[in-house]
């Protein structure tokens, strides 16, 4: 019996099998209840007692054994029709749905990338800002008419707590913490209590520049947006200055850049004048470095701000500011291989 136990045991491992049906035949063979295995349990009952541990033991390790190897043989069959993985590799895949940047996005990350190959940082500050920073500090005499509850919101009706209404007070947070020279960029959400329309829109979105330092010109000002310009609307985009007047700044200009549209000739974009104003700039004004702990006598600046939607308009031909904040996909799909 014990080499009969012994025979089986051997022949049972080097089993084979070509098909899940070999396989099932095997089971049959072996396990069932009229298989060899079987079979041998049936005989154990005439085992002489003082036997029947060690037979019996045996008897267990056949069943094992053979149990094991013929599930195995059929478990790889079981693997090769469906793949190493389990899945069904026919099946046609399920493709994702990518996202993209939001227009603005793109913009603003392009406006902060290209200042930052001229070595220009980003800073921050709070939208929720005090009049100190946005008006008091940028030199705005008390009775200017941008303090007016028609342009601003106010917290509470707290005249002291605003939302900010231009990018230009984070100016006053980053010159109030940090000496120069101070070469930085500042983006951000900023708040006007205007009627919207598709032109103008309630919240919007600047991009304010700072530049600190001994002997800055008039003339780094202008090489520096002209760099800007093209670099965001094309090398042969030119720009022209226009005087004009911000409280913070002195000179004060406003810059256009000639139409990227019509190339200057003059469009319905351009309104027929060939040039789109895109940003206010200026030196900053000697009173705005005193009021913030800079010796004016020793440093000189420059700023600019610009508005990202107007840019994000003029560069994709958007007519309407508010798609911007509707969160249209049919609108918003349009800018997915902007990056
Ligand atoms: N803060 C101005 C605005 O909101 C934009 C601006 C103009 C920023 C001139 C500047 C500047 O830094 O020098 O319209």
């Amino acid at each position: 019996m014990l080499d009969k136990i012994q025979s089986l045991i051997d022949e049972v491992k080097a089993l084979q099998a070509k098909t899940a049906e070999d396989a099932e035949s095997l089971r049959i063979k072996y396990l069932s209840k009229k298989g060899a295995i079987s079979a041998l349990f049936d005989d154990f009952k005439q085992v002489a007692p003082e036997m029947k541990k060690e037979v019996g033991m045996r008897l267990n390790e056949l069943k094992t054994v053979a149990t094991e190897k013929i599930n195995s043989l059929k478990e790889s069959f079981a693997e090769q029709q469906n793949g190493a993985t389990g899945a069904d590799l026919s099946l046609p895949g399920t493709s994702y749905v990518c996202g993209g940047r939001h227009p603005l996005s793109v913009v603003k990350n392009d406006i902060i990338e290209i200042f930052g190959r001229l070595g220009f940082t980003v800073a921050e500050g709070p939208e929720v800002e005090d009049d100190y920073h946005v008006f008091t500090a940028l030199n705005f005499p008390l009775e200017h008419p941008a303090r007016d509850m028609q342009d601003t919101f106010f917290i509470n009706t707290n005249p002291d707590i605003l939302l900010r209404t231009h990018t230009s007070s984070v100016q006053v947070r980053v010159m109030e913490k940090q000496k120069p020279p101070i070469r930085a960029v500042f983006p951000g959400r900023v708040f006007r209590n205007e009627a919207i329309s598709a032109r103008a829109h309630c919240i919007f979105h600047q991009v304010e520049g700072l530049y600190v330092a001994k002997n800055v010109s008039f003339a780094d000002l202008k090489q520096t947006l002209l760099y800007f310009a093209k670099e965001m609307f094309g090398p042969d985009t030119q720009i022209r200055l226009r005087p004009s007047y911000f409280p913070f700044t002195e000179p004060s200009a406003e810059m256009d850049v000639s139409c990227s549209l019509c190339g200057g000739k003059g469009c319905s974009v351009c309104k027929g004048t060939g040039w789109l104003e895109i940003l206010g700039c200026g030196m900053v004004d000697p009173a705005v470095l005193e009021a913030n702990g800079i010796d004016s006598k020793e440093y000189s600046g420059f700023a600019f701000g610009m508005g990202v939607e107007r840019i994000a308009m003029l560069r994709y031909q958007v007519k309407d500011i508010r798609l911007f904040f509707e969160n249209d996909v049919r609108f918003l799909q349009q800018f997915k291989s902007a990056y």
